[in-house]
């Protein structure tokens, strides 16, 4: 009890002291690279947030694990080392927040007008409240873009991922995922990714071609397949003493450079795909397939037994609430 006491007394202290020190800095944490949709949105957040507080905030950003890893820069969060980040939704099984996950659902968007009726909606706003019991804030939801696979070896039909090793991001839906195709799921951090392919820790993994291309991936990925088969997004969430603890001004103008850096994510991450593109097409070391309706149909049929297999994961209620807004009907699979 006594080192409770002492602990919550030394982050009460840390937590003071960084509201009322001048400027108020914000320690913004993520794990890819800056050229990336996110890392060029942190810092349009970080500029708006000097500008429109008049520099009593400053904002560091911290980009490609820099600072800290996938698991370790969510508990940074917890205990107040960091004030922000941005994680994927796929990483907050760990913090017990599994609804997150269904995001993760393969096909269960078609484009990103149907993705941002559910995060720019109500269903986003109640997903984002489920944080605040884990000492989190929910702020926003950033697109990045949707996810193919890559491999050394042609990618075709789902059979082609059969016996693979894969990366992926820690959560459940997609271990799921590449059991359906007959593949071994293996998670591993971000930031270890180029390694483990450039060694053959995996064999293969799935990305939005922004990540692939900036991390160099094409070096070490000889097939890329576009599938589009899932989606990688995030929430950017804050401490939550921290950001109500902040003067009231103060609050409201940063929310107002998350607003703005919102509306500035969500207008380049196509771009910013569709250029990662151009770039791994150029370099001539990875070779792009664009599969067929008819294949890509076959990857969706492949995987649509993954919706049954883990709805209890993330609620029955929360996936037929999507799926209304989606058009997704599993029962045509
Ligand atoms: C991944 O681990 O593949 C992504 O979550 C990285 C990111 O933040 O986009």
């Amino acid at each position: 009890m006594k080192n409770v006491n002492a602990l919550l007394g030394m982050l009460l202290l840390s937590l003071s002291a960084t509201i009322y020190a001048d400027p108020i800095v914000i320690k913004f944490s993520h794990v890819v690279a800056a050229s990336t949709p996110k890392g060029k949105a942190s810092e349009f957040f970080a500029k708006r947030a000097a500008e429109l507080t008049k520099d009593k905030v400053k904002v560091e950003v911290y980009p490609n694990s820099a600072l800290y890893k996938d698991k370790e820069e969510m508990e940074a969060l917890q205990i107040g080392a960091v004030q922000m980040l941005a994680p994927s939704l796929a990483k907050f099984g760990p913090l017990g927040v599994k609804e997150f996950e269904v995001f993760d659902f393969p096909f269960i968007f078609d484009d990103t007008a149907d993705l941002h009726k559910v995060t720019q909606g109500p269903i986003g706003a109640s997903l984002l409240a489920k944080l605040e019991p884990r000492k989190i804030k929910g702020l926003a939801f950033w697109d990045n873009g949707f996810k193919s696979f890559s491999a050394n070896t042609v990618i075709k039909t789902p059979a082609d991922l059969k016996g693979k090793k894969m990366r992926i991001q820690s959560s459940k839906v997609l271990e799921e995922e590449i059991r359906s195709l007959g593949g071994l799921p293996q998670v591993i951090a971000f930031g270890e990714v180029y390694q483990s392919l450039s060694t053959g820790v995996v064999d293969g993994t799935e990305n939005p071609i922004s990540n692939f291309y900036s991390q160099k991936m094409h070096e070490v990925q000889k097939h890329l397949t576009l599938t589009n088969h899932g989606y990688l997004g995030y929430a950017v969430i804050v401490n939550k003493s921290f950001w109500e603890a902040l003067p009231a001004d103060v609050r409201g103008q940063l929310e107002q450079a998350m607003k703005e850096a919102t509306i500035y994510a969500n207008k380049i991450a196509q771009d910013e795909n569709d250029s990662a593109l151009e770039g791994v097409k150029k370099s001539g070391k990875t070779t792009v397939y664009a599969p067929t309706k008819e294949e890509r149909m076959a990857f969706k049929k492949a995987l649509a037994p993954v919706h049954g297999k883990m709805a209890d994961r993330v609620g029955s209620d929360l996936l037929q609430s999507i799926y209304k807004e989606t058009g997704y009907d599993p029962s045509k699979m």
